[in-house]
């Protein structure tokens, strides 16, 4: 069994499906361990429901973000982790920290990758009259949300939504497509080659798997 872990920094409800599908043999992996930059992210609380080892690191007893980074990969490391899996952890890495991870560290972005990297980005959607947002699962690099993507999930915005709709229905399509994204990792189909994504040994697109082109 592949071992996975998972950073987190807040609420955890895509924590709660990898663990759910782990439960469920959806994927085949074994959830070892979720680290938290927050004490009270909720996200722990889901681990320990589930007995799963949940760890907090608190930035402020750090001298560097180098100084923290060093550590949270010691703590890490110990689990031997096949995948480090990045779920809502808010915090930005050293490059040694992805260097260290590099192929087999992912993340969940809630956009249509390369739009809105950073923050707020269904309110950019919103804002900027969108029709359509959505969540990309990618590799990560050193390029802030700008490693090679995986695999997106669309949603429409419709009129009249708030910013809090458009976050429910992106969330809802990131609990269905994570796990399969980890699942196609731990089961050897899905490598990162050259700041690509390959799948089955095929070359990903820019826009992952299920490309409209
Ligand atoms: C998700 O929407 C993810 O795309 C982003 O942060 C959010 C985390 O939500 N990176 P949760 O903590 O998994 O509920």
């Amino acid at each position: 069994m592949k071992n996975i872990v998972v950073l987190i920094s807040g609420n955890g409800s895509n924590l709660q499906a990898i663990i759910d599908a782990c439960e469920q043999k959806k994927i085949n992996g074994t959830l070892r361990a979720v680290f938290s930059n927050k004490a009270d992210a909720f996200g722990l609380e889901r681990a320990r429901d589930a007995a799963i080892a949940a760890h907090a690191l608190e930035a402020s007893q750090f001298a560097s973000r180098e100084a923290f980074d060093r550590q949270l990969m010691q703590e890490i490391d110990a689990y031997a982790p096949d995948v480090v899996v990045l779920a809502g952890y808010m915090r930005i890495l050293s490059p040694a920290f992805v260097a260290h991870y590099s192929g087999r560290l992912l993340n969940i972005h809630p956009s249509l990758l390369p739009k809105y990297p950073g923050l707020h980005t269904h309110r950019q959607a919103l804002e900027n009259g969108d029709q359509e947002h959505g969540t990309s699962v990618h590799f990560v690099t050193d390029e802030l949300d700008g490693g090679p993507v995986i695999l997106q999930a669309r949603v429409p915005v419709f009129a009249g939504d708030t910013e809090q709709d458009i976050i429910e229905r992106v969330q809802s399509q990131e609990h269905a497509i994570y796990p399969l994204v980890i699942n196609w990792f731990v089961n050897g189909r899905l490598k990162m080659v050259d700041n690509h994504a390959w799948l089955d040994g095929v070359c990903l697109p820019a826009q992952g798997y299920a490309a409209d082109e």
